[in-house]
């Protein structure tokens, strides 16, 4: 699907790209623990946490990726006036991720706390706010989208359906003239049309167009891209791989890359981050697709890594990653 050469022409350029991430912030912890007893007040394990570790999550697990593949990155989202919406700021600037962060004193910091204890997640807590962007934070951000538009290369809108996707932002960002990568929420699909690209997983592939599981994947991005008037789609289809659909081609099958699974969360974040520096660097579809199968064959058998750098990735393809 591709060659080192190749990959090692496109990955070079990535220094060189800015790229604007927009969509829903979420503060990721977890806390990480052990189970000695069952609790005296109620019937359930009591975990004595041993340690906590915070990352940027969502959307911001999208720009992370783009700033661990050696590029620059704007993150334009929206966070609560509270204390895990400065925690996620500071966590992005440490990350090389320039924010662009809008405060809504009406909304609270979208934060998900994973316990884990024995090898595995007893619980999460979810603190978020799912409601509409009011007219003036919507104003803000796309004041300041705006800006940042000028001197990108390509904008990903990285929707996890908590409200910052609206038609107005997505409007803004059609009319830049600038490529637009989207990974979908499916509730907002009519949002879509005329984007560059989508890059669903296969439940939100189908959940799109609302057909039945039983049809076949490729009548399924065929619909689509029908609805939504683009050319170029990829349906990840998590250890199947992907299936890359390019106008009215058979979809190209390729088979994931993974060597081991240790954990698939954040692997479509990482393949939407190196499709589209990938495809701004002058990787074809077929070659874009190919490097960032590999790259999310890598996250997914690192425990904790949900990045890739361009040296990995390079020699990921060389095959002297061992
Ligand atoms: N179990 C697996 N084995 C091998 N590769 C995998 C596996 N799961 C995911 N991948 C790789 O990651 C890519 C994206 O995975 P998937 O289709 O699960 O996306 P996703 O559901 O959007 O992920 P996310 O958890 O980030 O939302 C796949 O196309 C494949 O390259
Ligand atoms: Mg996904």
């Amino acid at each position: 699907m591709i060659n080192k050469e190749r990959a090692k022409e496109i990955i070079d350029r990535f220094r060189e790209k800015k790229v604007l991430v927009i969509g829903d912030l979420i503060l990721d912890r977890y806390l990480w623990g052990e189970v000695e007893r069952i609790s005296p007040e109620a019937p359930v394990p009591v975990v004595e946490v041993k340690k906590e570790t915070v990352n940027p999550g969502g959307a911001s697990n999208v720009a992370w990726n783009i700033s661990a593949l050696g590029a620059s990155v704007y993150m334009a989202g929206v966070i609560g006036d509270d204390e895990a919406g400065k925690l996620l700021e500071n966590l992005m600037e440490e990350r090389n991720i320039n924010p662009i962060t809008v405060v809504d004193t009406d909304r609270l910091t979208t934060e998900k706390t994973r316990v884990i204890a024995v090898n595995q997640q007893l619980l999460r807590i979810d603190r978020e706010s799912r409601e509409k962007l009011s007219d003036y934070v919507s104003r803000v951000l796309i004041q300041k989208v705006n800006e940042s538009l000028k001197d990108s290369d390509a904008v990903i809108v990285s929707d996890y359906g908590k409200g910052v996707i609206n038609e107005r932002i997505m409007e803004v960002l059609k009319k830049s003239g600038k490529p637009v990568f989207v990974d979908p929420k499916p509730s907002n699909f009519h949002l879509y049309r005329g984007v560059t690209t989508m890059t669903p997983n296969r439940k939100e592939a189908y959940e799109c167009i609302k057909m039945e599981r039983t049809a076949p994947v490729e009548d399924v991005g065929r619909r689509i891209m029908e609805k939504l008037g683009i050319d170029t789609l990829l349906i990840t289809l998590g250890a199947e791989g992907m299936a890359l659909f390019q106008g009215n081609n058979a979809p190209s099958r390729i088979p994931a890359r993974a060597r081991k699974v240790y954990d698939v969360t954040g692997a479509g974040d990482t393949v939407i981050a190196v499709l589209t520096l990938a495809r701004i660097s002058g990787a074809t579809w077929e070659e874009a697709a190919s490097l960032a199968n590999y790259a999310a064959g890598y996250v997914v058998g690192e425990i904790g890594t949900a990045t890739v750098e361009p040296d990995t990735l390079y020699k990921l393809i060389s095959g002297e990653y061992m």
